[in-house]
């Protein structure tokens, strides 16, 4: 069986890539590589955020994790709808404010400068504090400069859930959830300058468990606020909602499967090198876990949202959805990756393809490593083969992918690609779902080789349209509102 790792396509992203005279011709236009993104699928992604929050009756902000895309359009079109952003640097609040987003729906979130936290205290956005550090700087910031109050939530850290056998991993960043003795002095003692809303947590987790223990423990932590005069009102749960990436969970559980089977030196090598993805083999036993993203996931995105508060609270026994709702809090997320589900791709064009002598084709594309950060992320996914002209006879072959840095760690991918037949220069390949972290979190100017640039995709009347990412404003043209 080859080893593919076929990308789940769906809906808008599926019939874009199925276009390829249309992105022949953007590459042909913009130059290799080309991201698109598809504003429209992530206003989709928003509202089916949105029906979990009411199956649940429940209200609260869904703050689109900025960090995971650099598009204007993307935040323009977010901007127009029932979403708030969280911005996590100066230049991502400045980015907000200047793309439509009134502060009542702006967050910051992450390590914080001090011209950060005057601009959203000034400009009276939520922020959420990582430390209690952090907390006096801002309260100092506010009466010194004679700002009004500013709502802040409080992001905890290092749960332990009562009764539960889950403690979560150490963080660098929030207040230690067992020790919350200084957040509350600190508040007492800022009344004039801070306005408590809740507590939050972001965990780097795909585990539940380790996630249903961290909101049951932010709702202790709410009782506790409560018990020293304070009125919250918000619990934040965070993004890591996840993205599924693969069609075909069976894919996955054979190419790990193989992979094992490789490091041991039972089968020909599956990666560069032999790289074992995090495991090795010590005398003839694997060791070390599997770091790449769980490419497939049968829970994701919404999905997860809805499991996480069906979950049952160890203390009360009760679904932590439900214990929000009696309270009357509202639940706030904060997801980045799992909203850019479907939302992206990037297009780059095969520049040569080669037999390096050693048995291996080589693929070397107009683009690197930091433009599709694939390998940055640990997500394994092929990518979709457009030929430019007639496809070369269906023999599936597996090559590996190299950029255009000259370096030799710049793969695409360490994994080898299996595709369903050789390419050619000037074919393209797309990498699709690549919205979230894939696309331009990483992308540099190494070497001086063009940045990709990015477009705005929308359907109209049937076919696609695009627009230079910064020229996407939502609102339709003349054209179309006649
Ligand atoms: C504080 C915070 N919120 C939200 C997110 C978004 O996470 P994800 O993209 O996994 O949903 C991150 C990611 O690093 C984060 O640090």
């Amino acid at each position: 069986m080859t080893p593919y790792l076929q990308p789940r396509v769906d809906g808008d992203l599926r019939s874009l890539v199925e276009d390829h005279a249309w992105l022949h011709q953007l590459v042909d236009a913009l130059g290799s590589p080309v991201n698109v993104v598809l504003p429209d699928q992530l206003v989709r992604n928003v509202q089916r955020f949105r029906e979990v929050y009411r199956t649940h009756h429940l209200s609260g902000g869904i703050f689109f994790a900025h960090k995971a895309n650099r598009s204007h359009a993307l935040v323009r079109a977010l901007a127009a709808v029932d979403a708030g952003i969280d911005v996590a640097s100066l230049g991502e609040l400045q980015h907000a404010l200047a793309s439509g987003f009134g502060p009542s729906r702006i967050m910051a979130t992450g390590p914080k400068s001090r011209e950060f936290l005057w601009l959203a205290a000034r400009t009276g956005v939520t922020v959420n504090v990582d430390s209690v550090a952090e907390l006096t700087e801002l309260a100092g910031i506010i009466a010194a400069h004679r700002l009004p109050r500013v709502t802040v939530l409080a992001r905890l850290s290092g749960f332990v859930a009562a009764g539960a056998n889950v403690m979560t991993r150490t963080s660098r960043f929030g207040i230690p959830a067992g020790n919350l003795g200084m957040l509350w002095e600190t508040l007492a003692k800022h009344r004039d300058e801070l306005d408590f809303a809740g507590v939050a947590y972001h965990l780097d987790t795909v585990g539940l468990p380790e996630k249903a223990a961290a909101l049951e423990s932010c709702l202790q932590a709410m009782d506790e606020a409560g018990a020293q005069g304070l009125r919250p009102r918000a619990v934040d749960v965070g993004g890591g909602f996840g993205v599924s990436y693969l069609a075909d969970e069976r894919q996955w559980d054979a190419w790990t499967t193989e992979l094992t089977g490789a490091v041991l030196g039972k089968r020909p090598p599956m990666t560069w090198n032999n790289h074992g993805y995090g495991l090795r083999n010590e005398g003839g036993k694997i060791r070390g876990t599997l770091s790449a993203y769980p490419g497939y996931r049968p829970t994701a995105g919404p999905a997860y949202l809805d499991r996480l508060l069906t979950t049952a609270s160890t203390a009360h026994r009760r679904p932590l959805g439900t214990l929000l709702l009696d309270s009357l809090y509202d639940l706030h997320v904060e997801p980045g990756r799992a909203l850019l589900d479907q939302c992206g791709a990037v297009v780059m064009r095969v520049a040569e393809v080669r037999d390096d002598g050693y048995g291996e084709t080589l693929v070397r594309l107009a683009g690197n490593g930091g433009d599709v950060a694939l390998e940055q992320h640990g997500v394994l996914m092929d990518p979709v083969l457009l030929s430019r002209g007639r496809p070369a006879e269906a023999v599936p072959i597996g090559v590996f992918l190299t950029g255009n840095l000259c370096l030799e760690a710049d793969l695409l991918t360490r994994r080898k690609v299996f595709l369903p037949h050789r390419p050619s220069p000037g074919d393209l390949l797309v990498f699709v779902n690549t919205g979230g972290y894939l696309m331009d979190f990483s992308a540099g100017q190494a070497l001086m080789q063009p940045s990709a640039r990015t477009v705005a995709a929308h359907r109209r009347h049937g076919g696609w349209r695009w627009c230079l990412d910064e020229q996407f404003w939502p609102v339709e043209d003349r054209e179309e509102t006649q």
